[in-house]
């Protein structure tokens, strides 16, 4: 049997998820001060692990990003034999590259950093990332999602700078996790899927916080739909 592991960055997000694929918590096999958490069950024939990054108890909210991105999918990776990686989760969309509010991309690969720039031959490129994933051309074909350019910063705002690395990659995504699950899945060479929903446009009228947390609830529901249609797709 075929065992995919999930990263999913908020709990809110991974709510409707773990309901949906009736997942159980389970003690973490890794040192419990340790903040990621393990959700785990069978669905459509699949094993499946869910890893939420945990909560920040210095300040009382969840963790996100690339650090504690990095932390879940390494333990998740080094303590059970998953077989395919999900970084599914919310993202900023543009309105000039067809985004919309609740939109599903599949993430086309490679994956980058649109917020690390460091001018020096070699650490450049090292810095951008372009982390592979896989195609997921058929699986747009099957399920109808669209493949988009998936990239990865640390911030929710989109300064300038930012702004015109996405527009040189062509983001579709905007998010704060893929690119590091994406790299540590390829250490292990475990093959990477992004599936992201769009709970705000970033080149829309609106504030990406507000628009963030009004959309927050339908794009989880469209997310959890999707990657328990992306699972029961996905080669055995
Ligand atoms: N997750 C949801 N919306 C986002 C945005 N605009 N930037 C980064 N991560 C996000």
């Amino acid at each position: 049997m075929h065992r995919i592991g999930i990263v999913k960055a908020m709990k809110a997000e991974a709510l409707p998820l773990i309901e949906r694929l009736g997942l159980r918590e389970g003690p973490p096999p890794w040192d419990e001060r340790l903040p990621p958490r393990l959700w785990s069950g069978t669905h459509a024939g699949v094993e499946i692990d869910l890893i939420w990054l945990g909560r920040d108890e210095r300040h009382g909210v969840d963790l996100i990003g690339t650090s504690a991105a990095t932390l879940a999918t390494t333990l998740l990776l080094t303590h059970r034999s998953i077989d395919w990686v999900i970084s599914a989760g919310t993202a900023g969309g543009f309105v000039s590259r067809g985004g919309a509010i609740g939109k599903v991309y599949l993430g086309r690969s490679p994956i980058c950093f649109h917020d690390r720039r460091v001018p020096i031959e070699g650490f450049r490129e090292s810095a951008l990332g372009e982390h592979p994933c896989m195609d997921a051309t058929e699986l747009s074909r099957e399920l109808g999602y669209e493949l988009g350019v998936v990239s990865t910063g640390d911030s929710l705002d989109a300064p300038p700078q930012d702004l015109e690395a996405m527009d040189r990659l062509g983001t579709h995504a905007k998010e704060m996790e893929a690119a590091a699950v994406a790299w540590i899945a390829s250490l292990h060479g475990v093959p990477m899927l992004a599936v992201k929903a769009i709970t705000d446009l970033v080149d829309g009228p609106h504030a990406t916080e507000a628009e963030f947390l009004e959309h927050l609830h339908t794009a989880s529901d469209r997310l959890a739909e999707a990657v328990a249609r992306v699972i029961a797709c996905l080669p055995s």
